[in-house]
């Protein structure tokens, strides 16, 4: 048997996820084999939740569950199993503690106090659930922290409520025409490609960068008139031409989506406070520090408003905050006539 060149040269060059991760952890000194495992239950997680994603019309999985969160929102089914299939793969990772969902009111404890637990892990299961029923883009979010210096094993308030700049890694999935993985050790921001075909997470964008600057403006407009002025004058300003172009809109109204098409493409994203909201309605610990960290290693960057929205420290696992994340130019002129 003679070996195909071309297909063995093709695969000496894919580089799954599982081994960019082990390169990586090697950031992390004392971390041994840990720190991968632990990425591997959000990897394992997401491929199960898209796998659901996929078949989402031939299987019993679309439309409501009957009940509320802790935010008071309608859960979907699919909120539902995201949800409990992201608890149940990273509850058996016996380096995590602690973890925090936007589906449950409490945090989980995992293993008992346990000294080898050593990270928190906070996630939106699925995000965008608006979109489930009419097959738009959907994702996963998640963020991951140590134990803090000197925290208990048991006091995991403290292990939660730290600034987005104490994340160790963060990142997404988005589940659209293809699943992308986008994550991020504090390293650059790296994509990796689902190939359905192996069911593995292949590198397809290495180092991403965002552009400078973009084309798109990318917020609900319909509530323009309850935002605050300063944020309709900066929309206005954006499509007036004051940043050398007039900008063009894109929303999906699934925050993963719209950011990792502002990743790709430059621009901004904004979800400001509103009359009904005047805290915002993306929730600081699992949207919008995930995106905040990638955006700034992406050559980005994220405001509440007024602060860089790694910089905020929260109070409580649910907080909301205002955010406006994007290029490099569209921020520094919000922050130039908007930031207050
Ligand atoms: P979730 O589905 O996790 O509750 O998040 C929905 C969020 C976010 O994804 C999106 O940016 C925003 O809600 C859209 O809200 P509006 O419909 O108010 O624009
Ligand atoms: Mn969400
Ligand atoms: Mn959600």
């Amino acid at each position: 048997m003679t070996l195909d060149a071309d297909v063995f040269r093709t695969e000496h060059r894919l580089i799954t996820v599982q081994q960019h991760i082990l390169q990586e952890q090697k950031r992390f000194p004392g971390a041994s084999g840990e720190f991968s495992w632990l990425l591997s239950g959000i990897t394992l997680a997401t491929k199960m939740i898209q796998a659901k994603v996929r078949r989402a019309g031939l299987s019993d999985i679309l439309g409501t569950h009957g009940e509320t969160n802790v935010q008071g929102e309608v859960q979907q089914k699919l909120d539902v199993y995201a949800n409990e299939v992201l608890a149940h793969c990273l509850s058996v990772r016996e380096s995590i503690g602690v973890l925090a969902s936007e589906e449950n009111e409490q945090p989980i404890m995992v293993h008992n106090n346990s000294p080898a637990a050593n990270y928190a892990v906070v996630f939106d299961p699925l995000d965008g659930s608006s979109n489930i029923d009419v097959n738009v883009s959907v994702g996963t979010t998640f963020s991951i922290l140590r134990r803090p210096e000197g925290a208990s094993l048991d006091d995991h308030e403290s292990w939660l409520l730290q600034p987005g700049r104490k994340q160790i890694a963060a990142g997404y999935v988005v589940y659209g025409s293809s699943t992308i993985l986008v994550y991020s050790v504090g390293n650059g921001v790296h994509g990796f490609t689902l190939d359905p075909a192996v069911g593995a997470y292949v590198l397809s964008h290495p180092n991403m960068r965002m552009p400078e600057q973009g084309k798109y403006y990318s917020v609900n407009e319909a509530y323009r008139d309850t935002f605050p002025p300063r944020y309709g004058e900066y929309i206005d300003r954006l499509r007036h031409g004051a940043l050398g172009h007039r900008y063009a809109s894109r929303y999906i109204g699934s925050m993963v989506a719209d950011f990792h098409r502002t990743l790709l493409k430059g621009g901004v994203f904004l979800y400001p406070p509103t009359t009904d909201r005047p805290e915002g309605k993306l929730r600081l610990l699992y949207e919008a520090n995930p995106v905040a960290f990638l955006a700034e290693q992406a050559g980005g960057k994220a405001l509440d408003g007024t602060r860089c929205v790694l910089d905020v420290q929260p109070s409580s696992i649910h907080q909301r905050t205002p955010l406006v994340v994007g290029s490099r130019v569209e921020l520094a002129e919000f922050e130039r006539i908007a930031a207050v």
